[in-house]
Order: C-alpha cells, then sequence, then structure tokens
C-alpha cells in the first residue's frame, strides 16, 4: 500500500473526507461566527451586542475567531519567524530540549491523540516558570513538583520573543475571559480566582507536508481540556471543527490577522453544558508545511472542576461529577507522551450517571 508508518494511520471512520475540496467548505466555514473586538479599545461602549455575540458562538459552536484584538501582528511575526527557525534546526538539537515522563514541556515529535500518532512536532511551555503540578496521577499522592521550561540556545532570540508573545496572548485570554463571564449573566472576575497559579502553556506546532493526508492527521479528533484556547495559525488551513448541532467536520478558513478561540473542557462543565467544547483535528496536505500557535488557559492544580451553583437548579442538575484539574492535567500528559494500553482520560469519564 503506502510508506506512511502505521502509528499514523486513522481508524476508517477518522479519516478525512476524499476528495477534499477546500472551496466548498469555505463556503460552509462562513458558518463559524467572526467577531470584531474593536469596541475594547472604547471603555465607554456598550458591550451588549458583542457579549450577546460571543454567548450565541460558545453555545452553537464553542469556536468563534476575533478580529481586532488589539495584540500586535509585528509580534506576532516576530515569534512566527524565530520558531520557524528553531523547527528548521537539525533533530539532535531539537532533542536537547525534548519533553519527557517527568516534564511535559518542550520539544516532542511522537506526540499521540487517542493513541494514534499525529502528523507534526512541537515545542511547549509554560506561562509561569516555575509551575507546580502534581508530581502523578495517583489520587490520594498529593506530592507536588515544580516544573521549569527547557528553552533551547538557538535561535538565541528565541526565549525571548516567545515569552514577549505569551505575555500578550495571556492577557487576551483573561480578556476574553472576562467577556465570556459577562456573556454568562456572571461578574467578569467570576473565574479570576482559579488562575492563582495556573498552569497554561504555549504551544507551537508545526505540521510538515504528509505524503498520505487521506490516512493521517496533523491533530486527532480531541476536545481542549482547559478553559479556554487563542490559537493563531498561518494562512495554511487545515483546522476542522465538529458542528455542535450534527457534528459535521466544518474547516476553519485561515485569517492570519485573527485569533481563533475555543472552549474547553473545564468552561463546558462549569457551565453544566450551556457552553460547549467542541472536537477538532488538523487535516494536512501534500504540498505546504503549516504553523500554528494555540495557549491553553488552565487552571491551577489545586482546582476541582465542577458544574458552578449558577447552573444548576432542580430543572438542571449537574452533569457533571467534581474532578482535581491538576491530576486531570497529569493523566492527559502521561497518555499524550506514548501509546498506551487504554483510553486517554475525557471529561466524559466525570458524567453524572
Ligand atoms: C491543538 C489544536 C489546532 C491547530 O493543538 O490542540 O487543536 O490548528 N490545534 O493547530
Ligand atoms: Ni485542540
Amino acid at each position: 500500500m503506502v510508506g506512511l508508518d502505521e502509528a499514523f494511520i486513522q481508524a476508517p471512520e477518522h479519516r478525512p473526507k476524499a476528495h477534499h475540496k477546500h472551496s466548498d467548505d469555505y463556503i460552509l466555514s462562513k458558518e463559524i461566527p467572526t467577531i470584531d473586538l474593536s469596541s475594547l479599545q472604547d471603555p465607554h461602549s456598550d458591550k451588549t451586542a458583542l457579549t450577546t455575540e460571543i454567548a450565541e458562538a460558545c453555545m452553537r459552536w464553542g469556536f468563534f475567531q476575533v478580529t481586532n484584538h488589539g495584540l500586535s501582528l509585528d509580534l506576532k511575526r516576530r515569534v512566527e519567524k524565530t520558531v520557524a527557525e528553531f523547527f528548521s534546526l537539525p533533530l539532535e538539537e531539537k532533542r536537547r530540549v525534548k519533553r519527557d515522563e517527568v516534564n511535559p514541556m518542550g520539544y516532542h515529535d511522537g506526540e499521540h491523540t487517542k493513541n494514534v500518532r499525529d502528523w507534526k512536532e512541537i515545542f511547549d511551555f509554560f506561562l509561569q516558570d516555575s509551575t507546580t503540578v502534581p508530581a502523578s496521577t495517583v489520587p490520594e499522592d498529593t506530592e507536588l513538583r515544580k516544573l521549569t521550561n527547557p528553552w533551547p540556545q538557538n535561535p538565541s532570540d528565541f526565549r525571548e520573543v516567545c515569552q514577549e508573545y505569551a505575555r500578550e496572548v495571556e492577557k487576551l485570554a483573561f480578556k476574553l475571559l472576562e467577556l465570556i463571564s459577562i456573556s454568562l449573566g456572571l461578574p467578569g472576575d467570576r473565574f479570576t480566582g482559579y488562575f492563582n497559579d495556573q498552569t497554561s502553556f504555549l504551544r507551537f506546532n508545526r505540521y510538515p507536508p504528509c505524503p498520505n493526508p487521506e490516512l493521517a492527521l496533523g491533530v486527532g479528533r480531541h476536545t481542549d481540556a482547559g478553559v479556554i484556547t487563542v490559537l493563531a495559525q498561518d494562512n495554511v488551513g487545515g483546522l476542522q471543527v465538529s458542528r455542535r448541532s450534527d457534528g459535521q467536520w466544518i474547516s476553519v478558513k485561515p485569517n492570519p490577522d485573527a485569533f481563533i478561540i475555543n472552549i474547553g473542557n473545564c468552561m463546558q462543565v462549569w457551565t453544566n453544558d450551556k457552553y460547549w467544547s467542541a472536537e477538532h483535528r488538523v487535516v494536512v496536505n501534500t504540498s505546504k508545511e503549516r504553523f500554528s500557535m494555540p495557549f491553553f488557559l488552565f487552571p491551577s492544580h489545586e482546582v476541582n472542576i465542577e458544574p458552578l451553583e449558577e447552573f444548576i437548579s432542580e430543572d438542571n442538575p449537574p452533569c457533571y461529577k467534581k474532578y482535581n484539574w491538576g491530576k486531570f492535567f497529569a493523566a492527559r500528559n502521561r497518555s499524550d507522551y506514548k501509546k498506551l494500553q487504554s483510553e486517554s482520560i475525557q471529561i466524559d469519564h466525570f458524567k453524572a450517571a
């Protein structure tokens, strides 16, 4: 058949559609909302229309793009340049900052999503250097571990530019969290207390051209585990979102000037399924490499995630049981690292009976 390593081959039902015609897809993709944030520049403007749009997008899609977000596009270009330089280094050099079973940050080229290998290479770093996480996945084990980021020596400006970008994207993420909170009818700072010791991290993804894009995926179908994700991408395209109403895969039209915002598992649980954390995946192609940069806004390890009382009533009982964020994070990292016998941890495992 083909020369593709079988670790990358998706089960037939998860393979991207054959004869993938991007042009048709992008007509559909108009349905994923684009929200203009320019009114945020004026502190006195009325935000009601904006938060209504956000509420609608979070309920129907769990995904939207934002434009006029205020993050410097020049800074975005600078980080893209240094990241591309890093990925073009020889493999031995990149592996000097390789992730391992203790520290999930750094370079990795063997990530698995649902036990199938992804067609990508990545570099991850925590926002807070250092970040405290549980030492093991064992529920009774209370030992903690402080992790620091492994930084490459080359490119020489890599660390500085990445950290500058991370601070800016973090600001945008907290701004969006405030808007999302208001969109739920809650005070703007309702969620702030969950981030005192945040475990957020930034990821750089490089998806190389793939000889068999009909068999493999850049990232297999998954939902993001955290609170929200703020993703920047280039102009190549490949991200697909499962539509909440019918599960159909919809391609996101790439806009390098916009950020893609998506709801993660914690927000879905907090809102007791009002807001949706959509499955998504990345398709690859034979000719063009693609870069993307998701920022995963994650709570402090000690936070227990459960439906908030504001979303519970007699008619609307909690859809999830409580789980600890740090242990969920630790379990997820272990299963991403290599192929395991069992299914990786999902919020469905905490569904109320
Ligand atoms: C992810 C992800 C999408 C993309 O890294 O979790 O969904 O477009 N990435 O790279
Ligand atoms: Ni994702």
